[in-house]
């Protein structure tokens, strides 16, 4: 089979430790939340990680799993691998790999730092430090500490290798445990785990150790390490590089790049903005002082892109990580040379869900975590009409197609995407075009009927059995006095991507990330200057950690004048005055375009009118309820698996 791929050097065999692995792709670690409340692996999660490897990943890298308790753990429903009892569901969980085909490393960690309060206890690290993403001090581990935890990753290697696990990954990236010893941003001791580098990584060392003397002698250990934090005090790639250098010679069969902390997280899950493999520098920079394998990782979508990086001497093996929750079958897919597959649009939807403690699920695909929700095929076949071709209704008419439905699907407009459109607009959001490019395809390829430039009115809806609505929301308009004639919206600006703005002073009023993205557009047009004016006192609330971090540099970086717990008062003249509610200031900003970005209402007219006719119509998308790219694609999903 592998002669047939066009990539040769993703498909080449390779070798970690005494490990051979069928190619060099990498499923890389995702907190899944799968995992039951008290941290047993459970059948979702089995079904969740073989779909991958029936897709055709090499080695899966298992997403975190706690080597202590509670201390290890930021929260309940991740895996532990603490004590024995926990071993008959690891070994269950191996062998469903191994039949679908794949390796599987476990990855061991504590989060040390990385964590709120849980189960009561503060978390711990190398020094009291306070941690401003969680608003708590670390309390310092003692020496005896330490060296228990030290046994204990020991323990938790030794289960992992009787319960099959092909190898073990050591987690010393993103500001865990390990990794705080070896930062000096967060390691202030000064006993022989504190100051100088042979000191700050000699946890690590120790922890290696361990492992080693807990496994088998050819039982492949490996390593995430940092490349870079990111950080003021943190590792660079010059001390990376030492690092991994130490690491080899200790004993580790292959090195998995990774960078950023909690601080500087855009680094490390990184949001839409960054361009492919953009940190792979750091796994070539280290690549080139070693002889064991290294991994690279990051915002990898194309294998023609992958295969190339691994050509090019970036990395000897290249982990994927939200690349295959969203496509289980890019391996496979790869390896045939099929194009139709999704791209992961880094919209971190998956990281959102993990940061409510709700299970990982995917934006744009509707079956990532719930592979066994396929929808059945219809027992009678019905004839449906979805209106609106918007992420939610071109979804919900292709899973009704797929079932065996006859699905006819209205757009008023031109073109599929609906708000999809608007939203690839800003700068470096091109991702998300690549999404309407696939459910154009998905649209051919399940035959499902596509009307463009048509409305669909009430009296249509009597030549369907179902009618399923997905007609989006429109925007929030606001009054404001003296700007009558210089206020449009948001989507309006985003409309007219031609449109430049040269030498006008605009105001955007709401700092959503609607709001910021347009900011950021209208500076990119040339607008002389843009002032972004929020009620709250924090921008871009509705965005994930990650990309929250990156919007607020871009802003930053373009000029982009911020003012927070304010509102617009009025506009006189080529001037508008913002008050701060908080300190009551009165300011006076020059002012020719005003752009209101203050969130949507859903468009329930047709919904209206069809109810009127006792009609029963399912609401989808932005039409049910405003939100997200996720939001839209799981109601369409969700509105016809069992119609
Ligand atoms: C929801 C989520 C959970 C993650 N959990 C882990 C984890 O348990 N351990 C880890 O080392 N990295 C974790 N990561 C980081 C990924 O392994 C990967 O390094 C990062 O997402 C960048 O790669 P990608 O662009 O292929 O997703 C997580 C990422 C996401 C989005």
């Amino acid at each position: 089979m592998w002669e047939m791929s066009n990539y040769a050097n993703l498909f080449s065999p390779g070798k970690i430790g005494s490990l051979y692995l069928k190619n060099r792709i990498v499923m890389g670690p995702i907190i899944t939340r799968l995992a039951s409340e008290n941290g047993a692996i459970t059948a979702e999660m089995t079904d969740y990680y073989s779909e991958r490897a029936l897709g055709g990943v090499g080695l899966i890298i298992t997403e975190a799993m706690g080597v202590d308790y509670p201390l290890a753990f930021g929260q309940p429903y991740q895996v532990r691998i603490h004590d024995d009892r926990y071993m008959p569901a690891h070994a269950k969980f191996v062998e469903r790999i191994h039949e679908c085909g794949a390796k599987v490393f476990a990855s061991l960690w504590h989060t040390g730092i990385n964590r709120g309060l849980f189960e009561g206890e503060v978390p711990v690290g190398p020094s009291a430090i306070f941690n401003s993403n969680t608003g708590i001090t670390s309390r310092e581990l003692s020496v005896d500490e330490i060296r228990d935890i030290v046994e204990k990753f020991g323990q938790a290697a030794r289960r992992a290798m009787i319960c099959g696990y092909d190898g073990v990954s050591v987690h010393a990236a993103h500001g865990y445990l390990i990794s705080s010893f070896v930062s000096r941003a967060t390691n202030e001791r000064n006993d022989q785990y504190g100051g100088s580098f042979e000191n700050r990584i000699r946890f690590a060392l120790e922890i290696i150790s361990a492992v080693q003397s807990h496994t088998r002698k050819d039982f492949p250990v490996i390593c995430r390490i940092n490349g870079d934090d990111f950080q003021e005090k943190g590792v660079t790639i010059e001390e990376s590089t030492k690092f991994a250098v130490e690491l080899e010679k200790a004993g580790v069969a292959a090195i998995d790049v990774s960078a950023g902390v909690y601080s500087t997280m855009d680094k490390m899950i990184e949001p839409i903005q960054y361009s492919q493999g953009w940190k792979l520098y750091l796994s070539e920079t280290i690549r080139k002082y070693l002889h064991i394998p290294v991994f690279g990782v990051g915002v990898i979508h194309d294998p023609e892109f992958a295969d190339r990086a691994i050509g090019e001497g970036k990395a000897d093996f290249l982990v994927l990580a939200r690349e295959l929750l969203c496509e289980p079958m890019w391996a496979s897919k790869a390896m045939a040379g099929d194009q139709h597959y999704r791209k992961c649009i880094c919209c971190n939807y998956c990281l959102q869900r993990g940061s409510n403690n709700l299970p990982v699920r995917c934006a744009i695909n509707p079956l990532s975590g719930r592979e066994q929700h396929v929808p059945k095929r219809a027992d009678k076949t019905k004839h449906i009409a979805v209106v609106g071709a918007g992420p939610a209704g071109v979804t919900a008419a292709v899973i009704a197609s797929k079932r065996g439905h006859k699905v006819d699907l209205f757009e008023s407009e031109s073109s599929i995407g609906g708000q999809l459109l608007l939203a690839g607009v800003p700068p470096q959001k091109d991702k998300i075009c690549g999404f309407v490019d696939y459910l154009k395809k998905e649209i051919v390829l399940n035959k499902v009927n596509l009307h463009l430039n048509t409305v669909f009115s009430s009296s249509d809806a009597e030549k369907f059995d179902n009618v399923v609505l997905a007609v989006g929301a429109s925007p929030k308009k606001m009054s404001i006095k003296g700007a009558e004639l210089i206020t449009t919206t948001a989507w309006d600006v985003l409309k007219s991507p031609e449109e430049t703005y040269s030498g006008k002073n605009v105001i955007v009023i709401g700092a959503g990330s609607v709001g910021c993205e347009t900011a950021l557009f209208l500076e990119s047009r040339g607008a002389e200057s843009v002032a972004v004016v929020e009620i709250l006192p924090r921008i871009a609330s509705d965005l994930d950690g990650p990309s929250r971090i990156k919007i607020v540099e871009e802003l930053e970086n373009a000029s982009v004048e911020l003012f927070t717990s304010s509102k617009l008062e009025f506009v006189e003249g080529k001037n508008a005055a913002i008050f701060n509610v908080g300190n009551k200031s009165l300011l006076s900003i020059p002012c020719d375009l005003i752009v209101v970005a203050i969130g949507a209402t859903s468009s329930r007219e047709l919904a209206e009118q069809l109810f009127e006719k006792g009609i029963a119509v399912q609401l989808i998308g932005d039409a049910h309820s405003v939100g997200r790219i996720g939001e839209a694609v799981h109601s369409g999903f969700d509105a016809v698996a069992s119609l």
